[in-house]
This record gives structure tokens, C-alpha cells and sequence, in this order.
């Protein structure tokens, strides 16, 4: 006699509509049987699952979501992982792809907004990395829309988060100079060390935010905000005259109620 092996989907829902910050009990993990892919379908096992500032106010009901999300309700976010299962024309078990597969383990996808990835090019990670919308959002930010010269001073908030440790390490790639604001040592010491930015500013410590003009005794060329809030006033403070402003998001904001 032959054993059937169970094979379950990990769900991540909520227990109840978020209220401010997110707490760990606002979570809860239930399993599901795995769905079946119907004709043009395929099914996905997720190996990464991106967590990103947007998916607060996705729950929330902003960033394009058609309501906030209540009890039982799963966030969407983008996943890399391989397909297991296929019905699909265009996709064959074994493919590894990226998509929007949400905070589960397994999901189907009719291959909108799917798209296959190479795991010999470089590693999965990335393609939810700097080869996925941080990096894209920071390559705009610092090529299209800053039009960062060899010369300039850039400085960036969250400095050491997915799209600001790409925008200094672009910016430096350009011949400029990259300063950072982050929320601890730690993280300021590894910007600097790791990611080659000329100075890191703690905003947690006592000196800010005269640390900030310290750092930029000349002022900043170009400010990417990833913060909004009173770091946007502080970081105004010390942009040179005409200076861009890059309104990259509001972390700040993001727990309010509206
Ligand atoms: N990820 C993307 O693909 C993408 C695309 C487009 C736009 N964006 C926007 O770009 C920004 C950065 O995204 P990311 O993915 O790189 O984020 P992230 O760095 O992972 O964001 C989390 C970090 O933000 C900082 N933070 C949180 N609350 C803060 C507050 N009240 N004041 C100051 N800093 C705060 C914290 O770092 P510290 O400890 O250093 O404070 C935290 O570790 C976000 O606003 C996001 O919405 C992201």
C-alpha cells in the first residue's frame, strides 16, 4: 500500500485589519491543500518573497489595492521560485520565474506578469534585488531623473535598504560622492565599508542633525528620499540651491491611518 504524501500551501494572512505599525499577532500562517493549475496555468513553488516598504500601504488600501485588507486576507508581493507544475504554452516545469505570487508558498499563475529568470546569469535573489524593482527604482532615480555627473555630491535616506544602498553605489559608478542617513552605527559602518559611500549619517544619534551639515560642508547636489516626513525638512536644509529632490517614498508615513 502506498502513502499519499500531503502536500500543503503555507498561506501568511491577517488576523485582523492593520492598525499602525504591524505587529507579529496581526499574522497568522494557515494551510491549504495546493491549488491545481487549470489549462494555461502553471504552478509556482516560491523561493523568495520580497518584503517591501509599499506592501503597508498595499494593505492599507493605497498603492493601487482596490480596498484595504481584514481578517484572512493575504498580501500580494513579488516572488522568484520554479515552476513545479505547467498547462502553460509558454512555461515548462522546471522554468524559474518571477512574479507577483504573494505571501504563500505555493501560487497559479495564467503568466500575467510572469517572466522567466536565469539562475546561470546570476543568483535568484537578485531578480527581487538589484536586478528587480530596487535596483530598477534606483537606476531611474540616479540615470533617468537626477542625471547623477562625475563631481556631484548625492545624498540618500535609508541608505542602507534595497534602493538606497543602490542608489549610492550608482552613483559613486558615476564618479560622484555618495552620503548616507541610516537608523543605527551598524548599518552606517557597512555603507561605508561595504558599499564605498564617502560618509553615513545616524539619525538616531544626538548629534543629528548637525551631523548632516558636518558631513556636507558644502552642501548636497541631489537628494533621493526614501523617507518623506522630518527627514525631508532636515535633508532640505543642506541641498545646495535648485537642487532635485528625488521623492523615491514616505517610510514615514506609511503606518498612518490615511
Ligand atoms: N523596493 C522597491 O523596489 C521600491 C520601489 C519604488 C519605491 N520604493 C520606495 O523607496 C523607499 C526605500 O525602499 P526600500 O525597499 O529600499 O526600503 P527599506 O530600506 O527596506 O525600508 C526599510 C527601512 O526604512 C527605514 N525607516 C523606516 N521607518 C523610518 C522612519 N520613520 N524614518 C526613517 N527611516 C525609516 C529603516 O531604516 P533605518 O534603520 O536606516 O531607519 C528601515 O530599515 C521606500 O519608501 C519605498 O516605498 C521602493
Amino acid at each position: 500500500m502506498t502513502t499519499k504524501i500531503q502536500r500543503n500551501n503555507n498561506r501568511v494572512v491577517l488576523t485582523a485589519p492593520l492598525d499602525g505599525k504591524p505587529q507579529p499577532e496581526d499574522f497568522k500562517t494557515i494551510s491549504e491543500p495546493i491549488p491545481e493549475p487549470a489549462d494555461g496555468e502553471m504552478l509556482i513553488r516560491h523561493i523568495y518573497l520580497s518584503l517591501d516598504p509599499y506592501q503597508r500601504s498595499m494593505i492599507a488600501g493605497r498603492h493601487g489595492a482596490a480596498r484595504p485588507l481584514s481578517e484572512g486576507d493575504m498580501p500580494n508581493g513579488e516572488t522568484v521560485g520554479q515552476v513545479v507544475q505547467s498547462r502553460h504554452p509558454s512555461f515548462a516545469e522546471g522554468d524559474y520565474v518571477r512574479h507577483f505570487g504573494g505571501w504563500q508558498k505555493y501560487s497559479v499563475s495564467d503568466g500575467t506578469q510572469t517572466f522567466t529568470v536565469d539562475p546561470e546569469q546570476a543568483p535568484l535573489s537578485t531578480y527581487v534585488g538589484v536586478l528587480g524593482m530596487p535596483g530598477l527604482t534606483a537606476y531611474a532615480s540616479m540615470i533617468e531623473l537626477a542625471e547623477v555627473e562625475a563631481g556631484q555630491t548625492v545624498l540618500v535616506s535609508a541608505a542602507h535598504g534595497p534602493v538606497g544602498s543602490m542608489v549610492g553605489q550608482i552613483a559613486i559608478q558615476q564618479g560622484a560622492t555618495a552620503i548616507g542617513i541610516a537608523g543605527s552605527d551598524e548599518k552606517c559602518r557597512l555603507v561605508v565599508e561595504d558599499l564605498g559611500f564617502s560618509a553615513c549619517i545616524n539619525y538616531k544619534n544626538k548629534r543629528y542633525p548637525g551631523s548632516l551639515e558636518d558631513a556636507l560642508p558644502n552642501g548636497a547636489d541631489i537628494y533621493h528620499d526614501n523617507v518623506g516626513g522630518d527627514m525631508l525638512a532636515e535633508a532640505l536644509s543642506v541641498l545646495k540651491n535648485y537642487g532635485p529632490v528625488i521623492l523615491c517614498g514616505l517610510i514615514s508615513h506609511y503606518n498612518d491611518p490615511s
